[in-house]
């Protein structure tokens, strides 16, 4: 199959795009779309045979369910049921978040067919923030089911060239919507019912942080994903082999910790990039590739962080990529998820 790359960087071809992405999406094609967070790859959320393809071009089991994203805030009850107890909870959330990059798990309706949910009965929701992905997703007037647009197991892509080194060949077009502005997955929660307040469980750490949903309920603790189990069904994102470079990837603790193999090549990819963390003097690295230059900014390295670790991957001269750690709070926790799961997972071959 030839994929084609429609470009939306001015008008008339972002309408074009637009168009053409509509029209897929209501032939029962897949397509990879821009959002706000990472790629996604879409597909009409209420027609089960094109979910269905969702899952084969990614090579995803089919016990990992996907994400809908609607059209507009007012589909919700479409989708989804509000347990009782938690109307307002979500009518707040919703009304701050969306179009963002927030996800909720709420009970699904029976108009979500059960691929997309595979077999859950809860569904996981969002409205996407991305310009074009608004204007697909209402010019088609029906949810979209999107998961991250690579293949099962590997990084999720930040560009449409990512995209495109992930599933070039296997669907018939990639939206270029330009570089995603957070660059990391939505956050994940779940809401249980409470008193005084709600709780909130943060299946994935994502751009929404715990400081942003504090004042909507109480963050539960939850299990570290480690402890989670393949095919459990609680577990968003949660397979230890998620966001995996094909290299194997390092992630240190501090300086002392790294203990270098001889003969072998290392690629450091580096939190501010500063000599005085300790880091960059660690190894003649043939790479260093710096998430918040000087800054030592959160959410400036959340939205570099897959990039340039596709850059490691991709570099001829690095066998083995070592990751300093980032500060573990706001922005930082969701890209230390990505780095923990990615030093957890065996390396994948290309
Ligand atoms: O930012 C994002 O969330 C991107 C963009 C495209 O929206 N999507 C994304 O999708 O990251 P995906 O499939 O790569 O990750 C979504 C995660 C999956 O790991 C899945 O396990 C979890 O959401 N999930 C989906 N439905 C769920 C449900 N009913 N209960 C618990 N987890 C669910
Ligand atoms: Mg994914």
């Amino acid at each position: 199959m030839l994929t084609q790359i429609a470009r939306t960087d001015h008008e008339p071809a972002a309408k074009e795009a637009v168009n053409r992405a509509v029209l897929h999406l209501r032939q029962g094609d897949v397509v990879a779309l821009p959002t706000e967070t990472v790629y996604g790859l879409g597909a009409d959320a209420l027609d089960p045979v094109a979910v269905a393809k969702v899952f084969e071009a990614k090579e995803r089991p089919a016990f990992d369910p996907l994400i809908v994203h609607l059209p507009h805030r007012k589909w919700l009850t479409q989708v989804a049921t509000i347990p009782a107890g938690l109307e307002e909870v979500i009518a707040r959330l919703t009304e701050t978040f969306w179009p963002g990059p927030l996800t909720l798990v709420l009970p699904k309706t029976d108009r979500v067919p059960d691929i997309v949910t595979s077999g859950l009965p809860t569904v996981a929701v969002r409205v996407s923030n991305h310009p074009i992905f608004k204007r697909i997703v209402k010019e088609l007037d029906r949810p979209i089911a999107a998961p991250s647009a690579n293949r099962f197991g590997r990084m999720s892509p930040t560009s449409a060239a990512a995209v495109q080194e992930e599933l070039q060949g296997r669907i018939p077009l990639i939206v270029d919507g330009g570089a995603c502005s957070c660059g990391l997955e939505s956050t994940i929660i779940r809401l249980e019912p409470a008193s005084p307040k709600p709780r909130i469980h943060i299946l994935r750490a994502g751009p929404v942080t715990a400081d942003h949903l504090k004042p909507f309920g109480k963050i539960a603790k939850e299990r570290r994903n480690e402890s989670v189990e393949a095919n459990a069904p609680e577990a968003p994102g949660m397979l230890q082999s998620h966001y995996a470079p094909g290299k194997p990837l390092r992630l240190l603790d501090s300086p002392a910790a790294f203990r270098p193999e001889p003969g072998l090549r290392y690629g450091l990819l580096s939190y501010r990039g500063e000599e005085e963390d300790g880091y960059l003097d660690l190894a003649p690295w043939t790479q260093v590739a710096v998430l918040s230059p000087g800054s030592g900014k959160l959410p400036e390295a959340g939205v570099r962080f897959f990039h340039l670790l596709r850059q490691l991957d991709r570099a001829g001269d690095v066998d083995e990529i070592i990751a300093e750690p980032v500060p573990d709070r706001g922005v930082g926790a969701a890209i230390m998820d990505r780095l923990r799961k990615a030093s957890a997972s065996r390396p994948q071959s290309y």
